[in-house]
């Protein structure tokens, strides 16, 4: 079964409700979907999965720091994560409020290690993965993690 982990920092609960979303397209499309919180993610269980899906908030333009301290101790991983498929989720206050700058600073970080990410292709959708805590989101959530799972089953490169 192909495994996937959706990590994620919530602190008021919007993001994490994209994550649920997430994990249940992830589910939906046959997968193994793990719902963690990214301060339960030790980098070298990031080895475990096909894929890889990081949910966090928008804060002043960027990822939570929370999410981004994962993101630098992964680095005692580097050149292990390579071929896993990494996508991302977000959610912001305001209409815009730098959702686009925040999901490409983590598919960034996904980029580094070799990892092959996906975006959204909903015509209506966010381009560089989910984003928002709204219906749509929500949405663009579920079909993330539909096509995370696709994209790995065919991927399947060791
Ligand atoms: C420290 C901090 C910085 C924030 N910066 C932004 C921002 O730059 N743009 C924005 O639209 N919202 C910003 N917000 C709002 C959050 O991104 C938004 O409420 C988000 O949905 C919270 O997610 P959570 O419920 O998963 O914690 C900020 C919130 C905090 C606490």
């Amino acid at each position: 079964m192909t495994k996937i982990l959706v990590a994620y920092y919530s602190k008021t609960g919007n993001t994490e409700e994209l994550a649920k979303a997430v994990a249940k397209g992830v589910k939906d499309a046959g997968g193994d979907a793990t719902l963690k919180e990214v301060d339960e993610v030790h980098p070298e269980g990031l080895l475990a999965y096909d894929g890889i899906v990081i949910g966090s908030p928008v804060y002043f333009g960027g990822m939570a720091a929370d999410v981004k301290k994962l993101i630098d101790e992964s680095i005692c991983v580097r050149r292990k994560l390579e071929n896993k498929v990494g996508a991302a989720f977000v959610t912001s206050r305001h209409r815009t409020g730098g959702k686009e700058t925040t999901l490409l600073s983590i598919l960034e970080a996904m980029l580094v290690h070799g990892m092959v990410v996906i975006g959204d292709p909903i015509e209506t959708g966010g381009h560089y993965g989910a984003a928002g805590a709204d219906e749509q989101g929500k949405k663009e959530a579920y079909g993330l993690g539909k096509r995370i799972v696709k994209i790995a089953e065919r991927l399947n490169i060791e």
